[in-house]
């Protein structure tokens, strides 16, 4: 057994016990309580047929009350197995009859012609249980009256009380114990499953994602293993993505970088300075495409569906980046003679993005227009709004046409159109696809408008925050 289990055992069975102790210790003190009462009543009747048997003997007397109790008769009356008695008779006037001097006065609440009373007192050094009373003197008249004291040790009553204080809390207190083991044997049977989850997980080797069977699980504990089993198929996907994505890098790395050593190699055995010079122009080129290559995998790799958290999404004006974005082109554009031009919506489009992935995203787009349109040709990026709630950006040109069946193939990495001479790594459309999906964008690709070249249009959800009117015609 594991400690964590043994932990939520104890304390299961600390909820449980710990209330039913508390009982017990409150059902133990009322219980002592009424048990002491139960016995007092029991035994205090005797202490009155004692007071009244020693009434009997008293004589009224012409001189005032006498007792006159022989020693035989007393030896009768006070005599008991387990507690020792003592009594007093005092007259009206104060004046002692008989008996043990040590009883102190009788309680307040005596009342002559009243009930015996009953009280707590200690004599000779002993505690006792006491009655006093007003006896009347019967063979007198009504209104002669003695009082009589008598105490007896509590030797029985404690037996009494503690028999049923026993009588009633043992039971109480085994019915507890046995609750404890039925509690303990049920509270770890109810975690075999919980075990039996921890020890398939632990036998898991970390290569084994697939999920978890849910049949012998509890359902109290299936939404978490379902939760966990979601978890495990994430980890798969990105793992996944990720061996293949060092799998398809090293396989794109191998041919250039073998190319640039052959290259180096032959500019080494160069002689001439007039062609070690074009050979070292043709290893710039190299370097620079291996760069470019090298820039687009990272790009890639930043921009895996498990970056989602690093991204930072803020509002945007569409329309002011992706004109600053155009313009950083025209140069370009310009010496691949190209038109390139920027149709922009009126006032600013504000949706929530990355900035910097928002602007690669573009750059991306705006590469390919110019790089894949024909000399002459014309390039156009423009901002719109698209249904309520949207913006679009789209970006068009006059390159050749994309074939229907191969629209979606081209935003795969490393896929290029057959034929394709310019040259690239087939990463730029894979990496629009990744950051328009880290912006929940949806991506269309159609023919231009004007029927020659392509369109790519990336439709953002505008920012709600800035545009509610927008939203709510939606
Ligand atoms: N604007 C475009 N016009 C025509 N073909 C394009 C256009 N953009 C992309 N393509 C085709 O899709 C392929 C993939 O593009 P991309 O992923 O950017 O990779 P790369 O540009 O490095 O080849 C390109 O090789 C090209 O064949
Ligand atoms: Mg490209």
């Amino acid at each position: 057994m594991n400690p964590s289990d043994l932990r939520l055992q104890r304390k299961l069975l600390a909820w449980l016990l710990s209330p039913l102790l508390a009982l017990l210790v409150l059902d133990t003190a009322v219980t002592w309580w009424s048990s002491r009462h139960l016995s007092n009543l029991a035994y205090d009747r005797s202490l009155q047929e004692i007071a009244r048997e020693i009434v009997l003997d008293v004589n009224p007397g012409a001189g005032g009350p006498q007792l006159e109790l022989t020693q035989a008769a007393e030896r009768i009356l006070l005599i008991d197995p387990d507690d020792r008695l003592f009594f007093r008779v005092t007259a009206e006037d104060g004046r002692a009859l008989g008996g043990d001097p040590s009883f102190t006065a009788p309680p307040a609440t005596l009342r002559k012609g009243g009930p015996a009373v009953y009280y707590d007192a200690v004599l000779q050094g002993e505690p006792v249980r006491a009655l006093a009373w007003w006896a009347p003197l019967r063979s007198a008249g009504p209104n002669h009256l003695v009082l009589v004291q008598v105490g007896e040790t509590l030797n029985k009553r404690g037996r009494l009380s503690r028999d049923i204080l026993a009588q009633t809390v043992l039971p109480q207190l085994l019915l507890i114990l046995m609750a404890t083991a039925a509690v303990y044997v049920g509270v770890s049977r109810g975690l075999g499953p919980l075990r039996e989850l921890a020890r398939a997980v632990a036998n898991r080797s970390h290569l084994d994602l697939s999920p978890i069977s849910t049949d012998s699980v509890p359902a109290e504990v299936r939404p978490l293993v379902q939760e966990v089993n979601d978890l495990m198929l994430r980890l798969g996907k990105i793992l996944d993505y990720q061996s293949r994505f060092v799998a398809d890098a090293a396989h794109q790395l191998k041919t250039p970088v073998s190319g640039l050593k052959a290259q180096i190699e032959l500019a080494l055995r160069e002689q001439d300075p007039q062609r070690l010079r074009h050979s070292l122009a043709q290893l710039y080129i190299g370097a620079d495409r291996l760069s470019r290559l090298v820039q687009q995998l990272l790009s890639l790799a930043r921009n895996e569906p498990a970056a989602a958290q690093a991204v930072r999404r803020e509002p945007v004006d569409l329309r002011a980046l992706a004109m600053q974005a155009t313009m950083e082109w025209v140069p370009l554009a310009l010496k691949s003679g190209i038109d390139l031009g920027f149709e922009g919506h009126e006032g600013p489009v504000v949706i929530n993005a990355d900035t910097d992935r928002l602007r690669e995203l573009i750059n991306n787009l705006v590469d390919n227009a110019i790089r894949y349109s024909h000399t002459g040709g014309r390039a156009t990026v423009s901002v719109a709004m698209a249904d309520a709630g949207h913006a679009r950006l789209s970006v068009s040109d006059d390159g050749p046409h994309i074939p229907v069946e191969e629209r979606s193939r081209i935003f795969e990495r490393f896929h290029r159109l057959l034929g394709t001479q310019t040259d690239g790594s087939g990463l730029g459309l894979a990496i629009v696809s990744e950051i328009a999906a880290l912006h929940d964008a949806r991506i269309v690709l159609e023919d231009d408008g004007d029927g020659v070249g392509n369109r790519f249009s990336v439709l953002f959800a505008l920012s709600q925050a800035l545009h509610p009117q927008a939203m709510s015609a939606g």
